[in-house]
Parts: structure tokens; sequence; C-alpha cells
């Protein structure tokens, strides 16, 4: 959304024959080339002129105007006469002319041959001075093509930063002439892990994976990204996540090895040591990335870097006695410290993940913002500069679709809704340092994105959101409108063999209660489109309907699945809703423990009726207590008699979610005079990750008031993940029969 757009009267059949430039400008000529280029139409003239006027109809004029206070503004005029582009830059031209190209390419009607363009004039400039995307390379490999299309996109879309995520553990992609084993060795692993890693048993395949980028196709890439005005922010991640360094010159680190690249994810503890040998060898290695990138940034990482080996290395220890450092944060930032300096002499500025602000700053370094917003916040309240890329709303490998089919991802769930919805300048930073704000980046980590069909499919659309968060006016924010002009670049995107999803008019739902019954109601995106309903009878019987309304009376119980359908009839991801009405379903219910904000969607979810899904904890049914028990009284509203009540638990300690130990109900009809009626305890021999708990009741006696305890795992066990914390306990719908 431009910041100012007035619609003329009509519009205008284009038929590009002539670009006007002034004399003697060699930076537009070369645009003005590249743009003639891009349309692959070799009889567009370049006229230079002495003066830019509109004389000629089928022409472009790029002209520079002398506004020096908006190094990014444009300005576009079409009329019949020509159409008129002028900024104050090139790069301001650039953007003009990747505008215009929108107004071609995502134009249905403009089939090839006939451009109709609107007449209109456009005023507009970013919001933001960074506007980034991410790509990890190390996880998965990308070819030189792949990249350059990954560059096309964030051009298209006004990005100026692409940040190359070019090292990890798992793989070194960047030739260095003075340490050819980095990649001889660090650029191969002999095999990968399948599926997700937490999941038991643990799976490889048998592919080895390689590759790397020689200095020459690097100096491609970059010429390439330059001519679109994209800058590169390469990454060379130290002291953590460096594995595949380690395997390839063991004496980097403080135990020497072995060490192999890494074949599955997560956080090694063998990690760069902080001896002069190896930060010479990274400085060396900067040298010759200092070389291949003219930008002003480099990024070196420092996120996720255990201290373990340091804590028992001689040569560590020493560094800390040397230099006066009260523990091993501290070593850290004298790592980083000694690495921004050496940038520094180069002319080059260090950007490190919020890690770096543990143990101290580097004076003049740049962070980024990961977990969340408060290292943002901190590192700008230190006057630095941040850029935002919090996990929350910015990570786009998270899954963007609730539905259990969804191809795999790390984990989360960020909807482009999410994303659109991000506000990059931190609610709770002082004002007086938002300037300190440069912007925000999206990041694709590879883990789970094997090749570049995925790669896209989860980058897009959700990175045409972040696009419009950078660039446009906060007050012109809109998400129907956004979801509406969403509609013209889609099928664009797909004649690009891009492989879109159209999660973001999946289907919610909310339920009520009304009388004895429950209430499901369909909750839309803000797009037009109609809902669907499939009832199942039984495995060979099914029923379609379009609903009248967006909401449907759950008299009995019933399995049904619910999509959205668009206005062209594609279908959305359905939502699968089982049903089994019982006694407390739709009852009141006072918690005594408030469960955990962050996995809690309302009060009833866990007695409406609804199953939580048996295959993962995340999604509305789930309900999370943070190291507390769950304690809470259902009131049925009449004294009846109860048989049974089904629990669902979860047992995921990857995640620290441990099993109850025990659960005890009492019942009462008074609400006042408790008595216990049941109880159950969990068996110590326990390994499946969903439990599903019944406690009998002694039968025959009528009861309104249920008080029902939980009792949470409690402190987690040295050796188990989570060692020292509280356990997280999940509880299902508890089903009263
Ligand atoms: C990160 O996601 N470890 C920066
Ligand atoms: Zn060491």
């Amino acid at each position: 959304m431009p910041n100012k757009i007035d619609f003329g009267n009509g519009s205008i059949d284009f038929n590009i024959e002539t670009i006007l430039i002034k004399k003697n400008n060699p930076e537009v000529k070369k645009l003005a080339q590249f743009y003639i280029q891009l349309f692959q139409n070799p009889n567009i003239q370049i006229q230079e002129v002495d003066k830019l006027e509109f004389t000629q109809k089928n022409s472009i004029i790029l002209g520079i105007n002398e506004r020096r206070d908006a190094p990014d503004r444009y300005k576009i005029q079409v009329t019949p006469y020509g159409i008129m582009v002028e900024a104050s830059q090139v790069k301001g031209l650039f953007h003009a002319l990747q505008s215009l190209t929108q107004l071609v390419k995502l134009n249905p009607e403009n089939k090839a041959g006939s451009i109709r363009i609107p007449t209109v004039i456009i005023e507009d400039e970013p919001r933001f001075s960074y506007r980034g995307m991410h790509l990890d390379v190390a996880r998965h490999f990308f070819s030189v093509d792949v990249i350059k299309q990954y560059i096309d996109l964030l051009a298209l879309y006004k990005f100026n930063n692409f940040h190359w995520h070019l090292t990890d553990d798992q793989g070194w992609r960047i030739e260095i002439k003075k340490y050819p084993e980095l990649t001889n060795v660090g650029a191969t692993r002999s095999n990968t892990l399948i599926g997700h890693y937490t999941d038991r048993p643990v799976k490889y395949d048998n592919k080895e994976v390689s590759g790397y980028y020689t200095q020459e196709q690097i100096k491609e890439v970059v010429e390439y990204a330059k001519d679109r005005f994209i800058n590169i922010i390469p990454e060379i991640e130290m002291p953590g996540h460096a594995s595949a360094a380690l395997a390839a010159y063991p004496y980097l680190g403080c135990t020497w090895g072995p060490y192999k690249v890494a074949n599955t994810w997560g956080v090694f503890e063998d990690v760069l040591c902080t001896k002069d040998t190896t930060l010479n060898f990274m400085k060396d290695v900067l040298n010759e990335v200092v070389d291949l990138f003219p930008g002003k940034y480099i990024h070196i990482g420092g996120d996720e870097c255990p201290k373990a080996r340091w804590k028992t290395c001689i040569n560590c220890q020493r560094n800390k006695r040397r230099f006066n450092l009260a523990d091993e944060d501290q070593l850290q930032s004298y790592f980083i410290k000694e690495i921004e300096k050496h940038l520094y002499r180069k002319g080059k500025k260090l950007i490190g993940w919020d890690e770096i602000l543990e143990g101290g700053l580097a004076p003049n370094a740049t962070v980024m913002s990961w977990r969340g917003e408060t290292g943002g916040v901190e590192a700008a309240s230190q006057n630095h500069d941040v850029i935002m890329t919090p996990g929350s709303h910015c990570y786009f490998d998270h899954y963007q679709s609730k539905n259990p089919r969804e191809a795999l991802a790390i984990g989360g769930y960020t909807p482009i809704s999410k994303v659109y919805a991000y506000e990059p300048i931190p609610a709770n930073l002082d004002p007086k340092f938002s300037k300190f704000i440069l912007g925000a980046q999206a990041n694709l980590w590879t883990e789970y994105i094997e090749d570049e069909k995925k790669l896209f499919y989860m980058a897009f659309p959700r990175a045409i959101a972040l696009s419009e968060v950078l660039w446009s006016r906060k007050e012109d924010k809109n998400y129907a409108g956004f979801l509406e002009r969403l509609q013209f670049h889609l099928p664009w995107l797909k004649t690009q063999k891009i492989n879109l999803t159209n999660a973001y008019a999946e289907l919610d739902y909310t339920l009520s209660k009304s009388g004895d019954d429950m209430v499901l109601h369909f909750v839309k995106a803000p797009i037009k489109g109609k809902v669907l309903v499939e009832f199942k009878h039984n495995a060979n019987n099914f029923t379609q309907e379009y609903p009248k309304g967006d909401s449907l009376i759950l008299s009995n119980s019933l399995d049904l699945k619910a999509w959205y359908q668009l206005q062209d009839n594609s279908l959305c991801k359905p939502i699968h809703i089982i049903y089994n009405k019982h006694k407390a379903a739709g009852a009141s219910i006072q918690f005594i423990e408030k469960p955990s904000p962050k996995y809690f969607s309302n009060e009833n979810s866990i007695i409406n009726g609804i199953a939580a899904p048996t295959n993962k904890y995340s999604g509305p049914e789930w309900l999370g207590m943070e190291g507390k028990n769950f304690e809470a009284i259902i009131d049925l509203s009449k004294s009846d008699t109860i048989d049974q009540i089904k629990f669902q638990l979860y047992n995921f300690p990857a995640a620290w979610i441990y099993p109850a130990k025990e659960i005890i109900v009492e019942a009462s009809t008074d609400n006042l005079n408790y008595e216990v009626v049941g109880s159950w305890k969990l068996s110590p021999f326990t390994q499946e990750r969903y439990i599903e708990p019944i406690v009998d009741l002694k039968k025959n006696k009528s009861y309104r008031y249920l008080k029902i305890k939980v009792i949470n795992h409690g402190k987690i066990a040295e050796g188990s993940p989570g060692a020292g914390h509280t356990a997280w306990l999940f509880l299902g719908e508890i089903t009263v029969d």
C-alpha cells in the first residue's frame, strides 16, 4: 500500500517504446538498460535528452530530482502522454519501477502484447530503512539459481537486505581460499535426520548432502543483488553453531575433537575455543568474506553458544585470567569484541544475534533481536542499532496453518495475519530510542525446508505481509484490504511456479452454549468465500452442505469437516471437529489455579465436547499449566449420576511437558461438602506421548459439583530435559459420562 495513490479517470494502453533519461547520467542509464533486459524487449530505445518532459506517448521518463531529504522517496505519474518516474536517488527509481512492474504484471487483463495501466499518481517511501529476508543455506543447500530467484522476489517486494546464513553445524557453504578444508570437509554431511528432531526413535536417511558457493559464484550473486538494490549480509557463525568448521580444523575447538559435520538439528556443546589461534583463524576467514561483500554489515552469529567446553578448557580459563573476566559470558563478550575490532578496522559493522548482549555488548554492534523483543529493547536503550526478528512474528520456519496435515515445520504458529499485525517498534521501548530500530527481517531456517519448492511455500505469501509492515505507514494498516490486494499477487506468483498456501483463509472456530446444546461458530478470514461442511455419518456415508449462517447447533455427537471455499472455488484445508456430547460439555467451570496464558484459549475448551488432538500439544483444545497443578470446579447445574471421567494428558519431555503424577476427583451436591470419589496414578513405566486416564466413580450416587485436581509432575530430575525447572502439565478434554 503506497503512502499516496490518486487514480485518474481511466487507463492507458501502454506499449513501451522509449525510456527517456537525462544526458550524462551513467547510473540511471544502467538502470534503464537493466529494466529493458528485465522486460526482454530489445526494441525499447534509450533516449538521452537535455530536458525531461512528457513528449512521447509510449515512454517512461526516469528523472532524478533534488529532494535530498528523502533518499527512498519516489513519484510515479501515469498519464496518456507517457509515464514519469522521479526520485532523488537511483534506488528510488528502482523501487518505482518495481511498483510499475506490479501494475503491469499483476493485472489479470494484461495478456502478452497489450498492457493496460490505470492513470495514476503514486508517491511513496518506506517506513523503515532496513527491510530484510534471511535464508539458511547450511541446514539445506540452495543453488545459485534458487538464490537469484529469491532475490528477484525480494526486489519485487522492495526488501533491501538479504541475510545469507552461510555456515552452521550442518555445513560450511562459502569457499575460503586460505582454509580449503572448510569446504573440502565442512561442506558435506554424511546423512540427515528424518522427521522432527523430537521424534522417537531417531531416524536418518542415507543421502550425503554437499554444497558450497565458490568465491566466483558469491561475486556473481552479490552483483546480481546489487543490480536489484539489495545488499547482502553474509553470516559466518561463531563461536557456537560451528561443528562444520571444527570438523574441518579440529584444532579450532577446546578438545581437538574428533568432530563431525552435524547430521541432526539443535544446539551442540562443541564450539570454537576462545584461544588466539582460533580468533586469528576466524579473522583470516573474515578477511576473505569482507573482500567479497561490499556492504557495511558482517553478521557473526553469536547465538546459542553453550559454555561447557570453555569451563574445562585450559586456554579458555587462561583467557579469563589474562583479561580479568568474571565468567564465561564475559569470555563470549571478549571473543565478539575482538572480532568486532577486527571488522571495524576493515571498515565493517558487526551484527550479532541478541546473545551478544550477554557479558556486555561490543561498542558498535548492531543487534538482531530474535528471542522476542527483549534483546532489541535492551540494545536500543543502550543506543545500539537493532533489527527486529522476533520468533513470534518473524520466523517463517514456523507453521502457517493449524491443519494437522500441514507439511512438517519446526513448530510454532505464525499465520500471515500475525505477520501482518507485527509492529516492529516494541511497545515497551521508550520512544526516544525508537530511532535505533532500523527495521525487521524474517528468518528462514531450513532444518525442515529441504528444497526450493518448500522454501517458497514457507516464504510466500508471508514475506509480502512483512514487506507491507516495513514499507507502508502504520496508519494505513488494514488486514482485509491487504488480503484483497493479495488476490492479485497470488495468481502471478503461481505463474512463477511458486507453490502457495491458502492457509490465510482457513477456517477457525469458537463454541458457545445455547440451552442444552453447544453452538459451533465458524471464524472466517476477512475475504469473500463460503463455508462448506461435510458431516460424517459412518465410514461410507457423508453429506455436504453450505450452512445458512456461520454457526451450527451441535445437538448430538457428531463428526464434521468444514472448509472455506474461496471465490475461485478453491478449498482451504479443512478443520475437523469431533463433538462428543457429555454431561459436562458446556458446563460452567471455575479455575482455582489459572492456566498459563500461552496455552489457554478460553475457559471452556477443557469441557466443550471437543477432544484435543492426540498427535500434538498445540491448538485451542490443549491447556497448559506452567509448573502448577490443575485445579478447578465444574458445576453441572443439576445433580446427576456419574460413572466415569476421562482425561487427556500429554507427555513430551523434549518440550518440558511431563504427564500428571496423579488425578483426584472430589464431588459435592452443595459446593461446600466434598468427598473424594475417585483417583488415578501414573504408572512409572509410561512412555506414550498421549495418555488417556479414566477415573471410575462410585456408582449410583448423584452430584452437581466436581472438584478436579490434576497434580503436576513437579521439579524435573537431573538428566531429563528441563532439569531443575518445574514441568509443564498439558490437559485436553475432561469427558464426564
Ligand atoms: C536463532 O534462531 N538461533 C538466531
Ligand atoms: Zn577453549
